[in-house]
């Protein structure tokens, strides 16, 4: 397995007629088969069988912008890892309402519950995001707004990167405002902060400086070790 991932199995039951799942399958019969995309499993594959849980990683880019050199770090995590994780990238932050607290408890719209529900069920969260105005991007801040009221941050593995012109204020602001809302203290290693990211990183995803692109391995890394604890 590369990237030193530990790998998680699932007992899986006798009684289970039937399950849906991305991963592998160790099979004593037929030894590792490899399934890409959710498919269902027959009984008869899964007896004494065990099964690969693959970790899910939700990855938000701050940036709404088409050619996003944020959008393209966390398309370039998602490929460096394609092996051992599932990278969601969650591009809706376009769509979600502005926060209004009125409406926050019962009557969220069906792309706020849907957000909540995304976060709730990740294994690990990723927030790559540039800096607009000495902050973070409206956008961004107002999808962090729709969950400070629930607990789908709550202990959540997490890591993020600020990818800027130079990003000080939002890297200090996003870790305050995760530190709270993780309730937790994000260690050295989640963290990282790009300066003049337009030059080190191009849209197609390509990192010319190579310690830029071992720094953005390092964080991967950090929020995959806190997935595996
Ligand atoms: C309206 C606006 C305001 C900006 N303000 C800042 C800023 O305060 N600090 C900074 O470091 N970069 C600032 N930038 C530059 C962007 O953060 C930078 O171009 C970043 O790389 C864009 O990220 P992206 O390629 O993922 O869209 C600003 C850009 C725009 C469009």
């Amino acid at each position: 397995m590369s990237h030193g991932v530990s790998v998680e199995f699932k007992k899986i039951q006798h009684t289970e007629t039937q399950l849906k799942t991305t991963g592998q399958l160790l099979c004593y019969k037929h030894g590792l088969i490899n399934f890409t995309q959710e498919q269902p499993v027959q009984a008869e594959h899964l007896n004494f069988g065990m099964i690969k849980v693959r970790k899910r990683i939700v990855a938000i880019s701050g940036s709404t912008r088409a050619h996003s050199s944020n959008e393209a770090i966390l398309k370039l995590i998602a490929s460096i890892y394609q092996d051992v994780l599932d990278v969601y990238i969650f591009d809706k932050l376009d769509q979600l309402p502005h926060f209004n607290p009125d409406v926050d408890e019962d009557h969220v719209a069906q792309s706020v519950a849907d957000f909540r529900s995304l976060i709730d069920s990740a294994d690990g969260v990723l927030i790559c995001t540039p800096e607009y105005v000495f902050s973070l991007p409206g956008a961004l801040k107002n999808a962090l707004e729709w969950t400070v009221s629930t607990t789908v941050f709550s202990n959540k593995p997490f890591a993020f990167i600020v990818a800027s012109g130079l990003g000080e204020k939002t890297f200090e602001s996003l870790e305050l405002i995760m530190n709270t809302i993780l309730q937790y203290t994000i260690g050295d290693h989640a963290k990282l902060l790009i300066q003049g990211a337009r030059a080190k990183v191009k849209a197609s995803g390509e990192v010319a400086d190579p310690e830029t692109l071992q720094a953005i391995r390092n964080v991967a890394d950090a929020l995959i070790a806190q997935m595996n604890k």
